[in-house]
């Protein structure tokens, strides 16, 4: 029985997949390489070091590991200045409210996420107010797919893994939600390659998978 849901953030409460895409894109820009969507998706759910060797793999220069730390900084402060922009209108359609549904209906919430940001988009956007724990990714020694953030998050709500579904755009969030043994809900991508144990175009679709004690939707 499903007690506890674990949501990652970039693209799944918040559209700031789009501004991890407009920054990385600015940064290839700025050194003359070419990046694109394709190459964007490959970044989800993964470190921002990690995402930097994806925006890096078509460059003809290789860059030395000082190099390479000022390319992810110089991407994090234009990252973090479109963040300053954040409102809670930026939440994803429906996130407060079927955040606000689900606890309604005796949900425990977390949130595990590999970015070092999110605190502060949950703060801009107010959803902190709905979790009951939040792992992001200063919390975690190895990203997903490892199972890691999502075995830490259902054990910080206090759950066995199979106890909680775990709601990730990311293939490899997918992959980490299940290694961990929980329920794995595909959302946006992951969906579209049909990665989830349910996949949902929308967040409002979680409403009928996870009803209330009286099967309430
Ligand atoms: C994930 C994103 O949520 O966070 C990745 O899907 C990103 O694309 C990762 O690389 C790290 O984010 P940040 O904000 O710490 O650079
Ligand atoms: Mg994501």
């Amino acid at each position: 029985m499903i007690k506890g849901i674990v949501f990652d953030l970039d693209g799944v409460l918040v559209s700031t997949d789009e501004l991890h895409y407009r920054a990385w894109k600015a940064l290839a820009g700025r050194l003359g390489i070419p990046f694109d969507r394709a190459q964007n998706d490959r970044c989800r759910g993964i470190s921002r070091m990690e995402s930097l060797e994806i925006v890096l793999e078509r460059s003809p220069k290789s860059y030395s590991p000082e190099e390479k730390a000022a390319l992810a900084a110089e991407k994090n402060d234009n990252y973090r200045a479109m963040l300053a922009g954040l409102t809670p209108s930026d939440a994803l359609e429906g996130a407060a409210e079927t955040l606000a549904a689900l606890r309604a209906r005796g949900y425990r919430l977390a949130l595990a996420s590999s970015s070092k940001n999110a605190p502060l988009i949950l703060e801009r956007t107010g959803l902190g107010a709905y979790l009951d724990a939040v792992v992001d990714g200063s919390r975690v020694t190895r990203s997903k797919p490892d199972p890691e953030i999502f075995l830490t998050a259902a054990r910080e709500l206090g759950l066995e893994p199979g106890e909680c579904a775990g709601v990730d755009d990311a293939l490899a969030g997918v992959e980490s939600a299940r290694a961990a043994g929980l329920l794995a809900v595909g959302i946006g991508p992951s969906a579209a390659a049909g990665a989830g144990d349910y996949n949902i175009s929308r967040l409002g679709e979680l409403l009928p998978l996870f009803p209330g004690a009286e099967g309430e939707i």
